[in-house]
């Protein structure tokens, strides 16, 4: 089943001389717990088509359907709710929140749905990511890599269906990057969530199901990618 698809997705920045197509007419569809790699030199579009499919942003034209149902007919509210419950977003700037302690950055998004944090759960994603002793420190007294890591935990912290992610490995060591992409398998596999994911690293893109090869905001290679 397909868990995700885009229809002839179009995203347009600017006027005139300085209109950027970032998408220019992308379909394709993910199957429910499976693993996307997109991968694409630098202002292909991949952070914009992870926006889109995690509502983030609406696209000029085209649709994301997420279960089959047309998320950009859902009104900006219904919008918000549906990102907190279904997406995991791990973005490439992390997107922490400065004033909270990790912990609080991690479990926020469970908090703000009114749910019960699985504090057991959160403690092992905590131990895999080397954490534990990091939980009281503010998200500016921690290296790139340590902030990467927390903003994974919070992703995973609520164990969404889908996890979107934009180079979550980009600032972490070849070590770190391969424990991040076991927590991702093994977590993916026990809460059957599916994962779209932007890397540069050819090694985990091959650990795919499906690549997604995006240049000048189209998708390379066939309109559509096989499933290897
Ligand atoms: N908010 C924005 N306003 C204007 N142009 C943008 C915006 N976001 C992205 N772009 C442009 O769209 C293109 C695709 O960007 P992006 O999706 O960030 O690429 P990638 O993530 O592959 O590096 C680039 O040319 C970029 O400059
Ligand atoms: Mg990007």
């Amino acid at each position: 089943m397909d868990i995700l698809r885009t229809e002839n997705l179009y995203k347009y920045y600017g006027k005139g001389e300085n209109e950027v197509h970032a998408l220019d007419g992308v379909t394709f569809s993910v199957k429910k717990g499976s693993f996307t790699a997109v991968v694409g030199t630098s202002g292909s579009g991949k952070s914009t088509l992870l926006h889109m499919l995690g509502g983030l942003d609406r696209p000029t034209s085209g649709e994301v359907f997420v279960d089959g149902k047309s998320i950009f007919s859902l009104k900006e509210e219904e919008l918000t709710i549906f990102r907190r419950r279904k997406i995991g977003f791990i973005f490439q700037n992390y997107n922490l929140v400065p004033i909270l302690n990790v912990y609080e950055n991690i479990v926020l998004p469970i908090e703000l749905d009114g749910n019960k944090v699985d504090e057991s759960y959160v403690q092992e994603i905590l131990t895999i990511l080397g954490l534990e002793k990091k939980l009281n420190n503010l998200p500016n007294n921690l290296s790139g890599g340590q902030q990467q890591r927390v903003a994974i935990a919070r992703a995973l912290a609520s164990k969404p269906a889908i996890i979107l992610a934009d180079e979550p490995t980009g600032n972490l060591d070849s070590k770190t990057s391969m424990d991040v992409m076991g927590l991702l398998k093994v977590t993916s596999e026990k809460f059957k969530q599916t994962i779209v994911m932007i890397t540069h690293n050819e090694e985990i893109a091959q650990m795919a199901d499906q690549i997604i090869r995006i240049e000048d905001g189209k998708i390379v290679g066939g309109e559509r990618a096989c499933i290897q």
